[in-house]
């Protein structure tokens, strides 16, 4: 079956699906996007993934595409058209497509819209998940704004690079006070040894995860503590249980951390649990 790729109000091949190249999306790293889970064929917690999406555009000044309901009817067209049961839709804006200057375009210049959508098969991650995943750390070197959801993610996918170089998975930042931040895409989390989960705010250093907000209701369900604050790659290395939330991995465990072992070094019991319960608590419009 072929793959169709909606691209600035068209559904077309896959393979055809091209912009211009004078899009600031490739000029200068000029938009923002969103990943959203799909599930039996329903996008997960699309109301929150929009959301963020509109902050994101706001932030840095492009103008919204359409309205959230139409771009719904494209996310959900392009999910149908690929027929993903369980998968991933990817969703772009950029600034559009203007003669390259840093400056912003004639604000006439319409953003371009790009959305695909591919399968996943749901038993990979699981086994994934059974595993444990290692990570390695560097340092954080990315701009302040990683709160807004942009395509520039040079420093992450070298991160993400070095991370697979070294056998491991993902990669999480740790900022100038030896704090973690964040995974190169992922949001990182730790259990203490009296059983509390640790994340750091969003306020700073981290983009705000659509699972780690929804994380923190399947936490209280399970009466489970949560503590918002930051931790250290020291504390994490003592931690009872490590694990790393997204969209593409819900709550994945965390068995190894630049080398060493974390608890026993099997996936836990917490990381395990929130991501059993992930889907009970998440958006799922039918
Ligand atoms: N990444 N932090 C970063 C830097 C991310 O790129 C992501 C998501 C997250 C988790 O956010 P959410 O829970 O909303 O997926 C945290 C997506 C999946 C990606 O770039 O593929």
């Amino acid at each position: 079956m072929s793959r169709i790729a909606y691209v600035n109000g068209l559904y077309v091949p896959h393979a055809e699906a091209v912009v211009h190249v004078e899009d600031r999306g490739y000029q200068f790293a000029d938009g923002v996007y969103e990943v959203c889970e799909v599930r039996g064929g329903h996008m997960v917690d699309e109301r929150r993934h929009m959301a963020r999406l509109v902050r994101s555009l706001n932030e840095i000044r492009i103008r919204q595409p359409m309205p959230l309901a139409a771009l719904g009817v494209v996310l959900r067209e392009t999910v149908r058209r690929n027929r993903v049961r369980n998968g991933f839709v990817y969703l772009q804006v950029t600034r559009g497509v203007a003669r390259r200057d840093h400056y912003f375009p004639d604000p006439e210049t319409p953003p371009s819209i790009v959305v695909t959508a591919r399968a996943a098969d749901p038993a990979k991650g699981e086994a994934v998940a059974a595993q444990g995943i290692a990570i390695i750390t560097v340092p954080d070197n990315r701009w302040e704004r990683v709160d807004i959801k942009t395509v520039g993610l040079l420093p992450n996918v070298l991160a993400k690079e070095a991370a697979r170089q070294a056998g491991a998975r993902e990669a999480w930042f740790v900022d100038r006070d030896g704090n973690v931040t964040e995974g190169g895409s992922t949001n990182a989390w730790i259990v203490t040894g009296d059983g509390k989960l640790v994340t750091r705010p969003a306020e700073s250093g981290i983009l705000r995860g659509i699972t780690r907000t929804v994380m923190m209701e399947v936490a209280e369900k399970l009466q489970l503590r949560v503590e918002e604050r930051a931790f250290t790659v020291k504390e994490a290395l003592g931690a009872r249980e490590a694990f790393v939330t997204s969209a593409t991995n819900f709550a994945t465990p965390v068995v190894r951390i630049d080398g060493q072992s974390i608890g026993d070094g099997k996936p836990g019991p917490v990381a395990r649990a929130l991501r059993e319960n992930f889907h009970k608590v998440a958006e799922i419009a039918r």
